[in-house]
């Protein structure tokens, strides 16, 4: 007779919306096959220090909605060192883990292969609201976090345009401009910076004094976190144009909320996804999705891949503004 196998599943990094929608997915698709399912509360930090619980279907009752993750999660710099792993690996076999999901970013995946090498296997289920993740179209997070920054960025129009401003709008991605590109055609902003792309700050003055002469008031000037200094290039747009500016740094409320529907959707089918791998054997994998379809990918070659902005996107920015 086979043995009942053990999944755990752990969130890691950046908390993002849907985490808890792809926890539940995992834990339910696991428990209809008859696996038992161990939660690992803070990441790889927790899995160190044997933070285990069981889950069953109540544990994920009432979680699909929330944002956040109810297992909580963490960066740990133990965890990222060759004795940091094996314990991990001991820890696992300690608790009967046959195999563990990890829902979490690029950094997540890395500790993931290095838990594979070692003899744990992993699933990776690509949870961040960056999306810069190569081996994926979509990133679970990303779109509960682009409308919640579109709402925000709405309401600070109403105001620039209401004062006469030009509003200089920080938003998040460590590495990349995908949450920035998509919100610049969204709120219809004059100017994205992202570190894709190098910007010249003289056109975006210019752009602004040839705004001007033609009679516009406002300005929405969309910044993304990994190229930064808002606030040096709010006030040398104020300086040199003559129009008053204001920066706003959205911040951790782009990572809060509830899941959208897309990402409800998303999360449940990546996470009974990892199940099904997981019940053929086919271990070691990151779950991604292209063309709107559920892919897998070896974690190595996954983690190997490349990932550039659609230059479409990009000038769909500029051919808008
Ligand atoms: O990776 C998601 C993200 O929100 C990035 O956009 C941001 O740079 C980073 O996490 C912030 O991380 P922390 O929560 O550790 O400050």
């Amino acid at each position: 007779m086979e043995t009942q196998k053990t999944i755990g599943v752990l969130t890691s990094g950046g908390d993002a919306p849907g985490m808890n929608a792809a926890i539940r997915a995992v834990t339910r698709a696991a428990l209809k096959k008859g696996y038992k399912v161990l939660g690992v509360k803070r990441g790889y930090h927790g899995l160190l220090r044997g933070e285990i619980e069981v889950l069953n279907s109540r544990s994920v009752s009432e979680t699909l909605q929330k944002g956040g993750t109810f297992l909580q999660t963490a960066r740990s710099k133990e965890f990222a060192t060759p004795n940091g792993i094996k314990k991990a690996v001991d820890v696992a076999k300690i608790f009967g883990m046959d195999a563990l999901v990890v829902i979490g970013g690029d950094g997540s995946f890395k500790g993931a292969r290095e838990l594979a090498n070692a003899g744990l296997p992993t699933i990776g289920i690509p949870g961040t609201i960056d999306n810069d993740i190569a081996s994926t179209d979509y990133t679970l997070g990303f779109d509960t976090a682009l409308n919640t920054a579109m709402d925000a960025i709405d309401k600070i129009r109403d105001t620039s345009s209401s004062h006469e401003r030009c509003s200089v709008i920080e938003v998040m991605g460590r590495d990349a401009g995908y949450v920035a590109v998509n919100l610049g055609i969204a709120n219809g902003a004059e100017a994205v910076i992202i570190p894709e792309r190098d910007y010249d700050i003289n056109d975006i003055k210019k752009m602004i004094i040839e705004g001007s002469n033609r009679g516009k008031k406002h300005y929405i000037i969309i910044v993304s976190e990994g190229v930064g200094g808002s606030q040096k290039l709010c006030k040398e747009i104020e300086e040199s144009t003559g129009i008053e500016s204001r920066v706003s740094i959205l911040g951790y409320i782009q990572r809060g909320g509830s899941p959208t529907l897309v990402d409800r959707v998303k999360a449940s089918m990546m996470g009974s996804y990892a199940v099904e791998l997981i019940e053929k054997g086919s271990v070691n994998r990151i779950i991604g999705e292209k063309d709107g379809k559920l892919v897998d990918y070896e974690i190595n070659e996954a983690i190997e891949m490349k990932k550039s902005i659609d230059e479409k996107l990009i000038e769909l920015v500029d051919i808008l503004s």
